[in-house]
Parts: structure tokens; sequence; C-alpha cells
């Protein structure tokens, strides 16, 4: 029987999991679109002949012919429908960050442990990425030695309006905070912050340059612009003691012209990680449908330690300080 599935926010990234569904998820019905602009879920149900509309997400998820439930409303919305999901007995796919305070993804954490079973699959989905899956390959096959250091750049077009200075920390670093570490297989013990000279660090999209240390030894560097101008563009270099590996961005053509050779990038991510979400979303579905929680993915435990060293980053910014990162006890729930 085909699954069920309900999207809860019909936004840029809810209208891409929309397409996904009903293009390239076979098995998948995408039952309900839910949006609290009922306008919204209804272009995005039109677009990709969802059954259904709603406009409130918690009854959406509890109905009866929905099974599993897609998150792509606002970051603050996350938790709170993801316990709601959990309460009701379903899988759900939370789009990143499953919050930004450590504190409420404790939360979710309890939730689950009280149940005895894992609900949550997080849209860290760089995981998912081969280029990315390439670089840990070869950390694994022991062709790099050692890993020492990781570099990361993450940079937009352009910040949202509503970007405040410090979501380029809780908002986009976590992307990096995550895939650093699912590479590297360690957890962070600290993390400096800091902005180029004259930066206002409350400006919308003001850049961030953070190094980490893991309890490896290894560094860790991420610059984050949200306003690079140029394209949408995410780098990154794992360097071991005897090699190293660089992503690249998958591109098609490069175009010849003005004695001079070029690739475009993409104006945003949907094109650069497509294939990244296409295959999180259908290890998602298999989870839904076995309920074995798909190796790789990232889940809640992942989304407490990402939200733990953006807090510190924060602190780090604000500080001027070293933060260092102490995290809770993990429950053997996550150890996979
Ligand atoms: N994985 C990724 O690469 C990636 C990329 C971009 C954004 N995101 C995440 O996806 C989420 C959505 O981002 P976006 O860019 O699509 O935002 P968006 O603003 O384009 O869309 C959000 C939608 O949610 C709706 N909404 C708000 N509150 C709601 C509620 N309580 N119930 C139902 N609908 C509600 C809004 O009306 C809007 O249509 C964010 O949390 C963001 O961090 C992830």
């Amino acid at each position: 029987m085909s699954v069920r599935i309900a999207i809860v926010g019909a936004g840029i990234m809810g209208a891409d999991h929309a397409r996904i569904v009903s293009e390239d998820l076979p098995g998948a019905i995408l039952q309900v679109v839910c949006d609290a602009s009922s306008e919204r879920a209804r272009h995005v149900a039109e677009s990709s002949g969802a059954t259904d509309v709603a406009t409130d997400p918690v009854e959406t998820i509890r109905r009866n012919d929905v099974d599993a439930v897609l998150i792509a409303s606002p970051d603050e919305t996350h938790a709170p429908l993801s316990l709601a999901a959990i309460e009701a007995g379903k899988p759900v796919l939370c789009e990143k960050p499953l919050s930004q305070s450590s504190k409420e993804c404790l939360g979710v954490i309890e939730a689950e442990v009280a149940r005895g079973r894992q609900f949550v699959q997080l849209g860290f989905m760089r995981r998912f990425d081969p280029s990315y899956r390439s670089m840990k390959a070869s950390l694994d096959d022991g062709s790099l030695g050692r890993p020492i250091m990781m570099h990361n750049f993450h940079r937009n077009v352009e910040a949202p309006a509503n970007f405040t200075g410090q979501m380029a920390i809780t908002n986009s670093a976590p992307h990096e905070f995550d895939v650093a570490r699912f590479v590297l297989g360690a957890d962070y013990s600290a993390i400096s912050a800091f902005q180029p000279t004259g930066v206002d660090a409350s400006q919308t999209g003001a850049p961030v340059f953070m190094v980490l240390e893991t309890d490896k030894g290894q560094l860790v560097n991420i610059e984050i612009n949200n306003n690079a101008a140029y394209g949408y563009d995410v780098r990154g270099e794992l360097v071991g003691e005897k090699g190293s590996i660089f992503l690249n961005a998958p591109v098609s053509t490069r175009q010849n012209g003005a004695l001079m050779a070029f690739e475009r990038y993409a104006p945003d991510w949907r094109p650069r990680f497509a294939e990244a979400y296409r295959l999180q979303n259908k290890a998602f579905l298999h989870f839904v449908r076995t309920g074995e929680f798909p190796a790789g993915a990232s889940d809640a435990w992942d989304g407490y330690c990402a939200a733990l060293v953006a807090e510190a980053g924060v602190e780090a910014l604000q500080k001027g300080e070293r933060i260092t990162i102490a995290g809770a006890e993990k429950p053997s729930l996550y150890n996979r």
C-alpha cells in the first residue's frame, strides 16, 4: 500500500518536497499540503497533485489518512510539530534545524526515548550528497590517513529579509556543523567565532568565520557568507596526513567565450543538492515502511548536537571568546 504523506509548510522547501514526493518517490502519495496560508497550500497542492489541503498543522498530523509527516515550516515550529508527530506515533522528516534551542531538542529526544523508538529523521540532507559521501568513504578506507582539518565555505546570493545576524550561525551553519561531524565521526569540544572588522553583527547576512575543535583534536573552519552576491556556492576540503579531498559541485556544462571558460552557479541550494534531497526522501520512505532508521541519516540526537554548537557559536561571537562545548549524555536509543 502507498504511504500517505502530509507536508506542513508550503514555502520554498515545502514546494520542493512536494515535487519530490509526487514525481520522484514511487510508493508515496502526497495526501495533504498544509500551510498557515490556505492560498499557498492550494497552490502547491495543485502543482503537485496532492489530494487535500489544510491550514492546521497539528490536526493534519493527527489525520487518520496520514501515515507520515514532512515538516517544512519555519524553524520555531520544528520541535513542537515533531512532538505532535511522535505523540501521534507517526514518522516525521523534519527540515533542519530541529530547534535553535538545545533544550528544546532534548524535549524531542525525551519523547522518543519514552516511546522506545525513533520517529524523527532530520533534514540535514548533505549526509546523502554523493560528494560528501565520497569524502567520508575516502576517510573510512584509510587513503587520506588520519584526518586533521576540514575547511568549509557556505555562500548564498542574498540573505532573506527575515535573517538576523545570528541566523548565520543558528540557521545556515548547522548544515556544516552536522556534515563535518558526520564525515569526521567526531564531536565538537570548542568553538571560536569571528567577523571581519567593521561588520555590524546584527546586520542581516553579515559573514561569520568559525573555528571548531573536535574531541579527536581536529580543526574545522566554517565561513558563512549569506550575501556573497555571485551565486550559491558550497565548498569543502578534508585534509588528512596522507592527502586531501575536496567537494566537486555537480555541473554538467562549461561555457567558452571571450577568451574565457566558465561554469554557472545556481541561484540557491536546490539544484546543488537535488540528488541529496531525493536520496534523503527515499530513505525516509524506507524508514516509514520498515521502521528501520536509515543508515547515515541525521536524527534527533544529531539535531541536539547541532543546536548545542550553534548556541556556543553565538556566545563565542558575542563575547569574543573561545567557548567549550559539553553535551548531555547520549541515550542508548541513538547508538547506531
Ligand atoms: N535542508 C535545506 O537545505 C533547507 C534549505 C532552506 C530552508 N530549510 C529549512 O526549511 C524550513 C522552511 O524554509 P523555507 O525557505 O521553505 O521557508 P518559507 O518561508 O519559504 O516557507 C515556510 C512556509 O511555512 C508556512 N508556515 C509558517 N508557520 C506555519 C505553521 N505553523 N503551520 C503551517 N505552515 C506554516 C508559511 O506560510 C510558509 O509558506 C526552515 O526551517 C529552513 O531552515 C532547509
